[in-house]
């Protein structure tokens, strides 16, 4: 991996120049769905024709490969390492269904390594050399997909002011709203033009997934000036949960589910206006 000279302190000012096609999915609290929307949206991107590459930020507990049941052959532990180089490190997911043959479903996976620290734990310039990586990756594919680790350090905020779209996503318990409100506001503080998309995951209802938005967006807008956009809500679906055991995309064993509808729906959103 290419070390870098500068330090991996934050920038003071405005950040460099940012990568368009770089969608990163971040949440401040863990297990509200950040893995499920990454692969379901990666996969709904690719089921339309466009070119993904997803990677799986979370290096301490990597679960993009075990939600789509694969076993990569590289991962980033062993870039890290030197073993690889990051672009030998990706591998492809067939996404088309062997039964519906659809073409163009194929998608580009970038595996963490569970266990093996967390992008926190890379020193300032392995994090920099990472970010080169990922940034000169991104310009052979239509979108780079981040699945965030949860929490609010360095490597999550680096890697965040990297793009211009941040996908947050939330549910309606308080913590994951109080989590994902103190994540936006540590951005805004670096740059207070990031576009937030929130992603509502887990709905009970199309009317309690609103509410939990109008929550956000009314603390974002009223002690942060910030102006949130509502990406979709996904709702609750227990065909999620059925699809994760069986270690399928959700794509594949539940097409026709609600939860597949509603992230179509923000795929489809993200192919007009990013
Ligand atoms: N729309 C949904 N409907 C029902 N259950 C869901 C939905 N989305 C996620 N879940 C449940 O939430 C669990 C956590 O999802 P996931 O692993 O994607 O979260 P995460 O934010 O990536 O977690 P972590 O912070 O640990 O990485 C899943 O195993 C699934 O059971
Ligand atoms: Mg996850």
């Amino acid at each position: 991996m290419t070390s870098q000279s500068h330090n991996s302190k934050l920038p003071a000012g405005r950040p460099r120049q940012k990568t368009s096609n770089l969608l990163v999915v971040a949440s401040g609290k863990g297990g509200v769905g950040k893995t499920f929307v990454s692969i379901t949206l990666a996969h709904s991107l690719a089921a339309s024709g466009k070119r993904v590459l997803l990677f799986d930020g979370d290096l301490g507990l990597a679960n993009v490969d075990v939600q789509l049941g694969i076993m990569p052959p590289f991962d980033l532990g062993d870039v890290i390492a030197g073993q690889v180089t990051l672009e030998d490190a990706i591998c492809s997911y067939q996404g088309a269904d062997a039964a519906q043959s659809k073409p163009g479903a194929d998608f580009h996976i970038l595996a963490g390594k569970s266990g093996s620290g967390s992008l926190g734990s890379l020193s300032g310039a392995e994090l920099n050399g990472l970010i080169q990586g990922l940034i000169s990756l991104s310009g052979h594919y239509d979108y780079l997909i981040i699945d965030l680790p949860a929490g609010i350090d360095t490597a999550v905020t680096k890697l965040t002011l990297e793009g211009e779209n941040v996908f947050v996503v939330l549910t309606d318990e308080p913590t994951s709203l109080t989590d994902a409100y103190a994540y936006i506001k540590v951005i805004a503080r670096y740059d207070p033009k990031t576009r937030f998309h929130i992603i509502v995951n887990q709905a009970p209802s199309k009317m309690q997934g609103q509410r939990t938005f109008a929550s956000l967006a009314n603390a974002c807008r009223n002690f942060l000036s910030i102006e949130l956009k509502l990406a979709g809500l996904v709702h609750r679906d227990p065909k999620v949960k059925e699809a994760i055991r069986h270690q399928t995309p959700i794509l594949h064993r539940s097409p026709d589910s609600s939860a597949v509808a509603d992230i179509a729906k923000i795929s489809r959103m993200i192919t007009l206006e990013i």
